[in-house]
Parts: C-alpha cells; structure tokens; sequence
C-alpha cells in the first residue's frame, strides 16, 4: 500500500490516494470507487476476449489486459500505439473511430468464434457518440454472460446517450444499471460539473422472458447534483444558442 502524500490531496479529490496504485502504476481517468469497482468485476467475469474503447493512458486498459485472455483496444488517438504498444502482450490496438471500427470487429469476433465476455465503453462522451458504441456493442448474442461497462454515467450527455437505446428491443439483454458506481459532483478544476460513475450492461445467451426496464438506484441522487450543476444552465439556456451563433456571424 503507497503512503498518503499530503501535497496531492486537497478537499475534493476523488482520485488519490487509490491505494492500488502499486497493482496498476498506469495513469487511471477514474475514482476511486470506481477503480475498486471495475477491478473487482474483471477479477470475477475473467473474460475470454474484451473490448475497451477509450484507452488514453492505458488506466483501466492495465486491468483488462491482467484478467482477459485477450483484448480490443481500440482508441482514435494513434500515439496510444506508439506509448503502451510494447507493455502489453494480449492485446491487439485499433486506431480510428470506434463507430467505424465497433462493427467490424464484432463480425470479426462472430467469425472466429471467439468469446466476447467484457468491454468498456469510455471513448467518445456525446450522447450520440455514446449510444451508437451501446448499439454496436450489443448487436453480439453470447454465448455465455456478457458484461459492457460504461464510464461517465453520471454525466447528463452519456446518462442521455445511455437512455436513448432501445434495449427492450434486445431479448439478450437483461440488465441495466446506470449507476452500479455513483459519479461525482464538482470533482478538482470541473466547477458544478457532474462525472464519473459506472453503468453495468449485462447481456445472456438465453433470450429475456420478463419485461425490461433501466435501473436508476441512485436517480435521486442525480436529479439533485443535476439541478445544481452547470449542465442544468447550459440545457435550461439551450434556447439561446441559435441567437448566440447569430451574434457571432
Ligand atoms: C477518458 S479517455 C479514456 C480513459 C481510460 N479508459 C481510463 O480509464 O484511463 C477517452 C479516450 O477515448 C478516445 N476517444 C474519443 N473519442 C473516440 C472515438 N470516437 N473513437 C475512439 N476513441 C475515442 C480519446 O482519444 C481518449 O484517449
């Protein structure tokens, strides 16, 4: 365990100390708890193949690549290549945008029969850009259980994105849980910005006979940091944006 360097801490850090930062040195884009969390689900799923997209530093591609027996790291920043490609023997990267790559790499995977148990969603965080990584991610049935975790899902964009799939129209899918990891409020250097938090997506090779519905268990939470972020301005304001583009021309 690293000892507590107080000069890194101030009040609202949620970042240091981790305590498991001597298991996985890698820069992590994460908190805390949901660092403890996503080691936790890897070291129990131990999947066969997974995917990551959004790799930057390499933070929760350390974890993946520990407990997977093979790994997709697909980024569209190509100096991921040149900074992590020779630290990790399991994995196999992807450089451009994952709406392009996504697609194919699951035909790929269908073709070779290969097990896709795992993969992380963290790449691009539209609501748009985040949705169409669930869709693509989805179109898979497995053939044993299949977790998809998502990052950010407490931020209003992806939270959005995450909502604006029809996964009821999936018979493999089974559960949704937007905030199996809650998210933060305001963290260091984001004023009354909200971040973070993980989703948990779980897809089964046996078709759903029950009706769907998202899980929001801390939704309350969230509508309460919601209406005192700065998202809540920008969105309430959203009206003007026409007129602010018209002043600018
Ligand atoms: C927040 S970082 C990922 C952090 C990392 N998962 C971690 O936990 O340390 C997001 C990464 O996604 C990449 N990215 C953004 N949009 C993307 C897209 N459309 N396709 C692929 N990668 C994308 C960025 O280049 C960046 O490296």
């Amino acid at each position: 365990m690293v000892g507590v360097n107080k000069d890194i801490l101030t009040f609202s850090d949620t970042n240091t100390p981790a305590f498991t930062e001597t298991d996985f040195p890698l820069d992590w884009s994460m908190t805390r708890n949901e660092r403890y969390g996503f080691i936790h689900l890897l070291q129990k799923i131990k999947p066969k193949v997974a995917i990551e997209i959004g790799t930057y530093n390499g933070g929760s591609l350390q974890v993946i690549s520990q407990y997977a027996d093979k790994v997709y790291a697909i980024d569209n920043d190509p100096s991921v290549v040149e900074r992590l490609g020779k630290q990790f023997k399991n994995v196999e990267f992807l450089i451009g945008d994952s709406k392009d790559i996504v697609p194919k790499l699951i035909q790929d995977i269908k073709d070779k029969g290969e097990l896709l148990e795992f993969a992380l969603i963290d790449g691009d965080h539209s609501s748009k850009g985040v949705a169409t990584d669930i869709q693509n991610l989805i179109n898979y049935i497995p053939k044993s259980n299949y977790h998809i975790v998502l990052h950010d899902s407490f931020n209003p964009n992806c939270r959005k994105g995450m909502k604006m799939v029809n996964y009821s129209a999936n018979k493999q899918v089974h559960y949704v849980e937007l905030d199996f990891i809650s998210g933060v409020y305001a963290p260091d250097n984001l004023k009354r910005e909200m971040w973070g938090g993980l989703a948990h997506i779980i897809l089964m090779p046996e078709a759903r006979q029950t009706s769907f519905q998202i899980y929001e268990s801390q939704e309350k939470l969230y509508n309460i940091a919601y209406k005192r972020s700065i998202h809540y301005v920008k969105d309430t304001l959203s009206f003007l944006k026409p007129l602010v583009r018209l002043f600018r021309k």
